[in-house]
Order: C-alpha cells, then structure tokens, then sequence
C-alpha cells in the first residue's frame, strides 16, 4: 500500500497512435478547449504537453466513485503528432514517459503508425493502455456524456453492444498478432501481462474517467520508486520555436528535479553556417572546422513561463490561444515554456542542464554532448 505523504512527482503520459485517431481531441476533452479544430489540416505537426493537476483529475474522476486516493500531484500528458512523417517526435514523446496511451480508431483497428508507436513502447519496455477512441461512432450510440464507459454501455441497445463487441474481438486479435494480449480494462485480471482496452469518445466524454483513473492508478501502483521526487535534474527539450512577442522559446519537459527563475542554464545548440553571429550567451563553440553545422553550448539566463493551467488548461504548444503564468520555481513533472536570448541556437531532444555554483562548466558541456 502507497504511504501517504510521500513525495511523487506526476508520471509522464505520451499519447500516441496514428493521424486521426483523436490523440488531440481527446486532450481537447480532458480540457475543455478546441485545439484539434485550429490545426492546420486537422494535423497536429508538433509535440506539445499539457499539466493535468490532481484536482482536475479527481472531479472528471468523481463518477467511477473508485478509492480515487491521488498520491501524485497531476498527470503531465505529452500529445504527439501520428502523421508518419513525424517519426522523431512520437519517438522523443516515448522515449520520456512513464506510460502512454495508444489510440486506435474504433472503425478502423492497428494502422501504420498504430503499429510503429507500438513497437517503439515495446523497444522501450513502456507500460501503456489502449484507448479504443470514437464509440460514438457505432451506429445507433446513445450519447452519456462524460459517463463511465461501463454506465454509457448499458444505455446502449443490443445492436450497438453487437458492434461493440465484434469489433472489440477484431483488435484484441489484430494485438495478438503484434504478440501482444489485450482485454477490456474492467475484465483485465492482470494488468502488467495484458495490456488494458479504455473504449472512448472524444466528443462525447465516454470513458474519460475511466482512462484517467486507469492512467493513475497504475503509474501510482506500479512506478512509485520510479515516480519518487529527486532533487536531480532531469529535463529535456521537446521543441525550439519562434513565438510573437518571445522570440525563439524552448518547450522542455522537466522529468525531475526543481527549475528556478534565475539559474543558469545550458542547452545543447547547432550553430548553421560559419559566420553565423554569435550571441555572447554562448560560451564555447566546438572547433569542427568545414563542418556544416556545429555544435555550441547556449548559457542562459532562465525566464520561465507555464500555462495559465487553473484558467485554461490549455497546451504549452498551443501559446496562440494560451496564456502564460510566470513562476519563481517549477517543480517536476512538468511542461515549462522557457525564454532567454540565444535559444535560436538550441536543439530539440537533447537535455538542458543547470550550473551549479559549484559545478564545472566543463563536465556539463561534455555530458550535453552525449545526448
Ligand atoms: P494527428 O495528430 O493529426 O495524428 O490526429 P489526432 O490523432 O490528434 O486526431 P484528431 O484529434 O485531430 O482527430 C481527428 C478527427 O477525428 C477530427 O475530425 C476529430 O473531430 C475526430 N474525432 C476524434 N475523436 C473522435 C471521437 O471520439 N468521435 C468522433 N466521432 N470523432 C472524433
Ligand atoms: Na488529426
Ligand atoms: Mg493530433
């Protein structure tokens, strides 16, 4: 049994699957926002995270009246695009969660990309449930909104639990085939050997509470030594990009440890071009001559910012219809948006550092290096 008062960081959560599952509108529901309607092409092109705190989770909970006892204190959930040329991002996404969630389309069954994230989870040995996303879709669905999946079913009529079933039975087979063992999740008698099925909707809320507490419970059952706060820090970039009013901001996803306002940091950065203008912020440029691009190490004074997430719950991808809350210090897990100068220069998927008033300059440049 989980002691109370311990000191757990929120588990990471990566939401995978192919291009047009509902990876996005299921944050979208989680939320309360629209993002998936103002991409482009209805394509999400960039990897994003979005902090879902413990009360949040509690009330979309409420209904499944589970011992909904939260020793973490959220869930940061990392969206990634499923379009098949974004290979490295689904591959960034999971290589920093905790546990993911795998979205497979009702109507559709394991696609491309269904199949490339989840081999890229079983590379990685990475727990994770199978969202079985738009049952509102089976024809003849009697919308509950937001209802526990179990509740919503028993609305439904006798074709409709038909359809459910037959096509439940087509992907259960279909994840044999990958060798793997599926089942609905309240039959699932064991967990950790067969992965468990949340069927979803997206627009409807049908089973989100079920995927959320599901999400929970196992990280908090299952990870507690994993999910145990450290002082260490551990912290990644997830993008670089250029947004009105910032400049060039990094995305970073702290994994552990704690980020002030103030401490110096140093990212990894490619330097394109040779007479390329140094920003004075970078403090040593590595001397691969004729190279294209070089590698440089950025130390930057740190400015950070996080999604205003009692207000709007929105994605730190999302800045254009999202505000920032500015913080004096940010604990892990979570998604920061960081600004400083220099960040033109910083690369995606390599690790930020901080330097410690004690710490050798020199060891940290070499540790970015190994990224
Ligand atoms: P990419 O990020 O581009 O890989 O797609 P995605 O997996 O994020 O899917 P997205 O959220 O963009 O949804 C794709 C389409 O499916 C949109 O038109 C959504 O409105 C629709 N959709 C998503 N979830 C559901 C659902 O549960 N039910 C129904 N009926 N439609 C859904
Ligand atoms: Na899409
Ligand atoms: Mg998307």
């Amino acid at each position: 049994p989980v002691q109370s008062g311990q000191n757990l960081r929120s588990p990471i959560c990566c939401i995978m699957g192919h291009v047009d599952a509902g990876k996005t509108k299921l944050l979208d529901c989680i939320r309360g926002t629209n993002v998936q309607e103002g991409e482009a092409g209805e394509i999400t092109q960039q990897i994003g995270a979005t902090y879902f705190p413990a009360q949040n989770i509690r009330e979309r909970t409420r209904e499944l009246k589970a011992d909904a006892k939260l020793n973490v204190p959220g869930l940061l959930v990392i969206d990634t695009p499923g379009h098949e040329s974004f290979t490295n991002l689904r591959s960034r996404g999971s290589g920093l969660c905790d546990i993911a969630i795998l979205v497979v389309d009702i109507m559709h069954g394991l696609e491309p990309q269904t199949i490339e994230s989840l081999n890229l989870l079983k590379m990685r040995n990475t727990e994770f449930i199978v969202a079985r996303n738009k049952v509102d879709r089976l024809y003849g669905w009697k919308t509950c909104k937001n209802a526990p999946i179990t509740k919503a079913m028993k609305q439904q009529s006798k074709d409709v639990q038909f359809e459910f079933n037959t096509r439940l039975t087509q992907v259960v087979t279909q994840f044999k085939e990958q060798g793997l063992n599926t089942e609905l999740y309240y039959k699932n008698k064991e967990m950790g050997e067969t992965f468990s099925i949340v069927p979803t909707s997206a627009i409807s809320g049908e089973g989100i509470p079920d995927m959320l507490l599901l999400l929970v419970q196992w990280t908090q059952k299952t990870m507690i030594k994993r999910l145990t706060f450290s002082n260490e820090m551990q912290c990644t970039v997830l993008e670089v990009k250029v947004i009105e009013g910032y400049g060039t901001t990094i995305d970073v996803v702290l994994v552990n440890g704690v980020l002030h306002e103030g401490d110096q940091i140093v990212v990894c950065g490619l330097q394109v071009g040779s007479n390329c203008d140094l920003n004075q912020s970078i403090v040593n440029t590595a001397s691969d001559e004729g190279a294209p691009s070089q590698v440089t190490w950025l130390l930057l004074e740190l400015a950070l910012h996080e999604i205003d997430i009692v207000e709007s719950l929105k994605t730190i991808a999302q800045l254009v219809i999202g505000t920032y809350l500015h913080h004096k210090e940010i604990k892990a897990a979570q998604g920061i948006k960081i600004t400083a100068q220099g960040l033109e220069h910083a690369i995606a998927g390599t690790s930020l550092y901080v330097v410690g008033p004690h710490d050798d300059l020199e060891d940290i440049k070499e540790a970015t290096m190994e990224d």
